[in-house]
């Protein structure tokens, strides 16, 4: 028999006990920036030097970071499951615990893209400088999806949630759509199960175990329960 097909949805919270900030975590304020600011088109617009500092310094911090108990937990669980990740993260702390089929629905902190040309993206481990050119003569922006634009990877997303044999949500207030969404394209009589430090309201989904806990610990909880569901 192969191995039941395990979807997994996580947010930042995945990634706070690696000290990455949330962003819902601090009345609106995102490492001390507006949002408004710092991830939106009006925002690029407005003072594009100001959105590239924003996200080289978020690169820098990033690269700092290691991938805790919780990235480790879920790559762990591929010995038993065929788990396929959709993170709204822009981090890759996923790739580097070791899961091998991940979608970032936000996009991805080490790419940049054309700002006229979303097709032209290229890999970048240093910074982002005003200046800076794509081969159509474009500036470079970060490959992130910002506030107020379309997510393309949802299109991508949803089969794998209809999919689902099992899904897990990890570390997600599940306020920003179309991510929030999916868990409403899993089939209603899979096993579900949130893992997060204060649960968000989930009242409207069927059959869904939650675990309030820090990602960590939750996760090696969790693991504990689909034991039985192998
Ligand atoms: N362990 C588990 N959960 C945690 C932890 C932790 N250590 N710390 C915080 N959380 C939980 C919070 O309780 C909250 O439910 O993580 C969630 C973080 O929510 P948000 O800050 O809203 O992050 P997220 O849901 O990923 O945001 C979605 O919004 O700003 C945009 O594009 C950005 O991808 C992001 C999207």
């Amino acid at each position: 028999m192969g191995k039941k097909k395990l979807v997994v949805l996580t947010g930042a919270g995945i990634s706070a006990e690696s000290g990455l900030k949330t962003f819902r975590d601090s009345d609106g304020l995102w490492e001390g920036f507006d949002v408004t600011e710092v991830a939106t088109p009006r925002g690029w617009k407005k003072n594009p030097a100001l959105v590239l500092d924003f996200y080289n310094l978020r690169r820098v911090n990033v690269k700092e970071a290691e991938p805790n108990a919780a990235h480790f937990g879920l790559a762990a669980l591929e010995a038993d499951f065929d788990v396929h990740i959709i993170t709204q993260n822009i981090d890759d702390l996923h790739e580097r615990a070791g899961s091998t089929k991940i979608l970032h629905l936000h996009g991805e902190i080490f790419k940049m893209r054309s700002e006229k040309d979303e097709s032209l993206v290229y890999e970048i481990t240093g910074d982002i400088n005003l200046g800076d050119k794509a081969e159509d003569g474009a500036q470079l922006r970060p490959h992130i999806v910002w506030f107020e634009e379309p997510v393309p990877m949802i299109e991508a997303a949803i089969p794998i949630v209809q999919q689902a044999e099992i899904f897990v949500v990890v570390g997600t207030s599940l306020v920003v759509y179309p991510a929030a969404g999916l868990l409403h394209f899993a089939a209603p009589y899979i096993p579900k199960f949130i893992v997060d430090k204060k649960i968000p309201d989930t009242s409207s989904y069927y059959n869904l175990k939650a675990i309030e806990k820090p990602a960590s610990t939750g996760v090696a909880e969790l693991t504990d329960l689909l034991k039985e569901l192998k």
